[in-house]
């Protein structure tokens, strides 16, 4: 019987969770290096991980992967005894903003990029379904390559594409802020409220807006664009364009390339590392929480 294959995961959060359980699933022996004194010690332990501490320990296996938040990547390859294995990110913004390449010339990294959100990149791979990733050796050997598509196929990626550090970090904080965790949530959220304030059921616009926006988002992946648009009634048809030049006019269209422009710019990637998630994170939780979308979901997310 073939042995098992090691891999060490650093940290224990959302991303790292759903790869150690794929991984283990996958015949892996997975190990997870904390930090001293670390609260997911008991978490990790408890799903029958072993747990080192990478401040004192050595790392035991060929590659590494680091799932912390990309802003914590520099102070743990310092704090790492023998960063000598193949170390791997899920994403690329730490190499590309913080120049890993340059602090650390000796150590080899690659990328392995998984399209989908924590929950998702388990639940998929639970339940046998698609998962896309993107992957880069720009900073390791090219006979690293089976290994790295050897560890996607063992997380449940199914399509593969090669793509770069840079290109990954770009495309990535781009959709993010064009479309994905901005206009998506938010003008979700301001047309629920427009109906709201109007004095239309909370119920209905509830439907309309938040509940809607899932089933259209499927259709359009189910069916494709062309299709959906073909299918959709007359008054959609005719509405989504009224809707569409009126809203998404030349200084929509020029604010996308600002945006685009920024994340190409090596000092908006400082910028992102240096900000202040914490407090962000406090104001936005804040803003949330005092939304009546927020509420109408507490009400009704038993029912959807
Ligand atoms: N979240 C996603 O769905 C998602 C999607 C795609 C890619 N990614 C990428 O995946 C990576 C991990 O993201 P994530 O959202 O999963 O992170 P996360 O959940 O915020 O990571 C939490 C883990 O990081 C550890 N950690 C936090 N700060 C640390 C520090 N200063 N030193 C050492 N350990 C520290 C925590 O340690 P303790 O347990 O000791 O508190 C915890 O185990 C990032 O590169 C991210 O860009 C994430």
């Amino acid at each position: 019987m073939e042995n098992k294959k090691n891999i060490s995961i650093i940290g224990y959060g959302n991303q790292a969770r759903a790869w150690a359980l794929n991984l283990k699933d996958s015949g892996y022996k997975v190990t997870i290096g904390l930090r001293s004194g670390s609260p997911s010690k008991n978490l990790a332990t408890a799903k029958g991980f072993s747990v080192f501490d990478y401040e004192s320990e050595p790392i035991e296996s060929e590659i590494c992967v680091i799932l912390t938040p990309d802003n914590t990547h520099i102070q743990i390859l310092e704090r790492i005894k023998n960063p000598n294995c193949l170390f791997v990110f899920a994403h690329g913004f730490s190499v590309t903003a913080g120049n890993l390449k340059t602090l650390f010339p000796k150590t080899k990294f690659a990328l392995l990029a998984p399209k989908a959100i924590a929950s998702e990149l388990r639940f998929r791979f639970e339940t046998n379904q698609s998962l896309a990733a993107f992957y880069s050796l720009e900073f390791c050997d090219p006979k690293d390559e089976k290994s790295i598509k050897d560890l996607a196929e063992a997380i449940g990626i199914r399509n593969l594409y090669p793509t770069t550090f840079q290109e990954e970090t770009q495309a990535d904080l781009f959709s993010e802020q064009a479309l994905l965790c901005s206009v998506l949530p938010y003008t979700i959220n301001l047309a629920f409220q427009t109906l709201i304030e109007r004095g239309y059921k909370k119920e209905l616009a509830f439907y309309e807006c938040f509940v809607e926006a899932k089933l259209i988002v499927d259709a359009l992946l189910k069916v494709g664009p062309e299709a959906f648009f073909d299918f959709i009634s007359p008054n959609a048809l005719i509405g989504s364009e009224k809707g569409r030049l009126e809203l998404i006019d030349n200084d929509f269209k020029q604010k996308f390339q600002k945006l685009l422009n920024d994340v190409q710019d090596p000092k908006h990637l400082q910028d992102l590392s240096s900000a202040d998630v914490l407090n962000t994170k406090k104001s936005v939780n804040e803003f949330w929480k005092g939304q009546s979308l927020n509420k109408v979901y507490q009400e009704l997310k038993e029912t959807l």
